[in-house]
């Protein structure tokens, strides 16, 4: 029986949605049908289009240059930043083909290359663009607009300079269809990659991005016009469309001032204007929900909560690359290894650096996006990393998880340092030994955990988060995705790749480390090797038509 005890529905939809080892996999549609695979574009009619230019082939920052606050010289917030922007986050970042299907991947990946995920800009009037809100056509790369609002300037006063918001919504139905059960904590991983897809292109505008998580998700599905009037209306002729979810709303900043992002006038003024345009059916035949999926959707609604405090400890120097490629190339190259090649090797100074990325700064892109402590550990397995002999190491992203992994865990863990960590990385050895069998088997056997130089698995303390409150859930996953992103880019920063991996059996890994039943609960793994070209696919470009 589900009981209304706070959080505790989400903790069940948790465990209902686990994959259990060795063969009890959590409840999906049985099937794929492909006749009815939902659309993974979302658009508009009828509404005005906005193009926006195609500008990260001139974008000059370097990868580096993203983590020295103030390296990168600001661009103006107008039509040609917000193009650079979404080209660099939201937008598709090449097309596959083969055999004659074609597919489009993106910068931020998402489990299935589904993509739930979809992009609203809220902006004041700006050099070639009016004031409202717009909705992101990632096929056309253009906007297109939703709302008008009815007094322009009092809008308009509602943005402190050089500020504007981006929100982010989700169509779950996208995974589900695939998934079952288990899709709505991908959604949520997915929505963590692509808040840090928001993070990083922002970093490489020389803006700031950051998740206003005090925001409650009724407020931004208002402000977002996910509802109605403008989603009531849209059936007309056209069957009802697939119902999007308010996500999380970003507030951006151009210029180096206080930032100030006030949401609740804009929330005021979204209600006198007008709504424009219906959303396309995605799915051509019938599309339905999971009970227990929709409980968790429910239960995990966000209320209004306050603002954290901003400003935290600067930390210790990040460890640089001497090397920098583009960061707009690097972030647009960014793919998913299918498989890997298992003789690859990564040297102990890169590993360390991306051990060192993992750690909250503040104002360093990609934990700067995140108001809250680190809530997400990571349990990494080390298979062929120069100087770091093959084991399972801890890496503990704030001192509070430290303690409790001490207090709690199995006592024959060595808690030793790796030889040559810098103290400011909390990084311990719990055992020594091969781990790869153990990588592959808790991937849902899949090779690629064991082929890779190493794999994380993300901890976190699932009771201890969700007393907090339900809405927890979806912000360990989005965390969880924030890092995920992060191995993607500096994989590729090292010369490798990575993939992230939702599919793994939920306890099999805390069971054979002997921490099963002490409150951990592995929400994603993610590994990172060199991965094998399949050289029977064509790559071919994102936008093939010059649209500026
Ligand atoms: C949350 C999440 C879970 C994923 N799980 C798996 C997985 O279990 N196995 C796998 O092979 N790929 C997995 N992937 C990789 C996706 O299949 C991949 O991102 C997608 O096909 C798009 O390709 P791209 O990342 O190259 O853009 C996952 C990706 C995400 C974001």
């Amino acid at each position: 029986m589900v009981t209304k005890k706070k959080g505790q529905t989400v903790d069940h939809y948790h465990e209902t949605s686990k994959h259990h080892h060795p063969h009890g996999y959590a409840a999906g549609p049985g099937y794929t049908d492909w006749e009815n695979q939902p659309d993974s574009f979302r658009t508009y009619h009828p509404v005005t289009r906005v193009a926006l230019p195609l500008m990260a082939d001139g974008m000059p920052t370097g990868y580096e240059q993203l983590f020295v606050p103030g390296s990168v010289q600001s661009l103006p917030l107008d039509r040609h930043g917000l193009g650079g922007l979404l080209e660099l986050s939201l937008a598709i970042s090449a097309w596959k083909e083969y055999l004659g299907e074609r597919w489009s991947l993106r910068c931020h990946p998402a489990s299935g290359n589904l993509h739930p995920m979809e992009g609203y800009l809220v902006v004041p009037t700006l050099a070639g663009l009016a004031g409202g809100i717009y909705h992101y056509n990632a096929m056309e790369h253009c906007l297109e607009r939703r709302f008008i609002p009815a007094d322009g300037a009092a809008w308009d006063r509602c943005f402190a300079p050089g500020e504007f918001f981006l929100g982010l919504s989700m169509i779950p139905w996208r995974v589900t269809w695939r998934y079952g059960v288990r899709s709505w904590r991908y959604c949520n991983l997915d929505a963590g990659h692509a808040l840090a897809a928001v993070g990083y292109a922002a970093a490489a505008l020389g803006w700031r991005a950051r998740l206003l998580s005090y925001v409650a998700d009724g407020c931004l599905e208002n402000l977002l016009g996910l509802r109605a009037p403008a989603f009531d209306a849209m059936g007309r002729g056209m069957g009802e469309a697939e119902r999007e979810e308010p996500v999380m709303l970003v507030g951006i900043a151009c210029l180096p001032q206080e930032e100030k992002w006030q949401v609740e006038p804009l929330v005021q003024l979204a209600k006198q204007g007008s709504w424009q345009g219906y959303p396309n059916r995605l799915t051509p035949g019938e599309w339905r929900s999971w009970p227990l999926l929709e409980e968790a959707i429910r239960k995990s609604r966000k209320p209004a909560t306050l603002r954290y405090a901003r400003e935290r400890p600067a930390g210790p120097p990040l460890l640089m690359r001497g090397e920098s490629p583009l960061a707009s190339r690097l972030i647009r190259q960014r793919r998913s290894g299918q498989s890997y090649d298992g003789r690859a090797t990564l040297g102990r100074e890169g590993f360390l650096r991306i051990m060192d990325r993992a750690l909250v700064r503040n104002r360093v892109v990609p934990w700067d996006l995140l108001p809250w402590r680190a809530q997400v550990h990571m349990l990494v397995l080390v298979h062929r990393c120069e100087g770091i002999a093959s084991g399972v190491y801890l890496l503990t992203r704030d001192g509070e998880g430290l303690q409790r992994f001490r207090q709690q865990s199995n006592p024959v863990f060595s808690w030793s340092i790796p030889a040559g960590t810098p103290d400011s990385i909390p990084l311990y050895t719990l055992l020594v030994g091969d781990c790869r069998k153990l990588a592959a088997s808790s991937a849902c056997h899949q090779e690629m955990a064991a082929d890779g130089v190493f794999t994380v698995a993300m901890v976190v303390d699932m009771k201890g988060a969700l007393q907090q409150g339900g809405w927890n859930y979806r912000a360990l996953h989005w965390e969880a995705g924030v890092l995920g992103q992060m191995l993607y880019l500096e994989a590729e920063a090292e010369g490798l790749n990575g993939t992230g991996i939702g599919c793994f059996f939920d306890d099999l890994l805390t069971e054979r480390l002997g921490l099963l039943g002490q409150g951990w609960q592995v929400i994603y793994q993610f590994t990172v090797g060199r991965a094998l070209v399949d050289n029977r696919l064509t790559t071919l470009p994102a936008y093939t038509l010059p649209v500026d």
